[in-house]
Parts: C-alpha cells; structure tokens; sequence
C-alpha cells in the first residue's frame, strides 16, 4: 500500500516519528511536506496530498496539523475524498469499516505520539466493511456530482 503523507509546521514533528513508525511497519509512503518546522499554510500541502490519493496514484493519506481540523477541511473539498479526523483508536477503526476513509488527519498539538502510532496502525489495517456502508458512501459520491 503506497501512502501519501504531509503536514505544516504545527504538525511537522509527529510526522517525522509517524514515519519512522510507518516505515518500520513496512509501508511504503511519499512526503509532501512540509520539510521544514517553519510556519507555512497548511491548504498548501492538504490539497496537493489529497489530489494524489484522489488520483489513485496513493491508496491512501495522512494528513496533520496542529488540531487536525484544518488539514481535514481542505482534503474533504477534493472529489473522492473521505478525510476522517481522528484523535482516538475506535474512530480510526469505525471510520475504516463504515465510512471507507482513504485519507486520516491527526492533530499535532492534541494528541501525543502513542496514540497517533496506535490510530495509524489500526487505520491502516483495518478493512471496509461494505454491505449497508457502501449505499451510504455511494450517497456521498452522488452529492460530489
Ligand atoms: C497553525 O497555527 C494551525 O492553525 C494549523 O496547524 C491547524 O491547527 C489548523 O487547523
């Protein structure tokens, strides 16, 4: 599974050990910034992130700034986005299971690194249910036109 992944400066520091983590994890992901802790917007890199999971080229995405909101705002604005913004492990695996979420944002400055360690995990692992869910994202995907 490739995935994308990218924060601003509120949320550069747990990205850097989110990487670490994936990479020992064995996943394989592309860093879209940003790459330095100086303050920049974060829209600059959610919307070229969700662009790439929409386009299919990543399967899914992982987004994080200070609260997780902003990040979260911008990528559900892409066509075929589901962002879901977690800060604990049993909305990381309900949103996979009901809501087929490809792209998960974390907050940088509201959760500490263990929990996002054990949010992206489950995420990751976990699988869409299908069933009555995928007549409710088709419902979705209607509304996107
Ligand atoms: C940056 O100060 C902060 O506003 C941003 O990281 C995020 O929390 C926005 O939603």
């Amino acid at each position: 599974m490739k995935i994308a992944i990218a924060s601003d400066h509120g949320g550069f520091a747990l990205k850097q050990q989110i990487m670490e983590y994936l990479t020992s994890l064995g996943y394989e992901y592309k860093d879209f910034g940003c790459y330095t802790a100086d303050s920049m917007d974060y829209p600059d890199i959610a919307f070229p992130t969700a662009q790439a999971v929409a386009s299919g080229e990543f399967e899914r995405g992982i987004l994080i700034c200070g609260t997780g909101i902003g990040v979260s705002i911008c990528a559900n604005k892409v066509k075929g986005i589901r962002c879901a913004l977690c800060s604990d492990v049993v909305s990381a695996e309900l949103t996979r299971q009901h809501n087929d979420s490809n792209m998960l944002a974390m907050g940088g400055r509201i959760i500490g690194v263990e929990v996002a360690k054990a949010i992206v995990k489950t995420w990751l692992g976990t699988e869409f249910t299908g069933g009555r869910h995928q007549r409710r994202i088709d419902k979705i995907s209607a509304c996107e036109g």
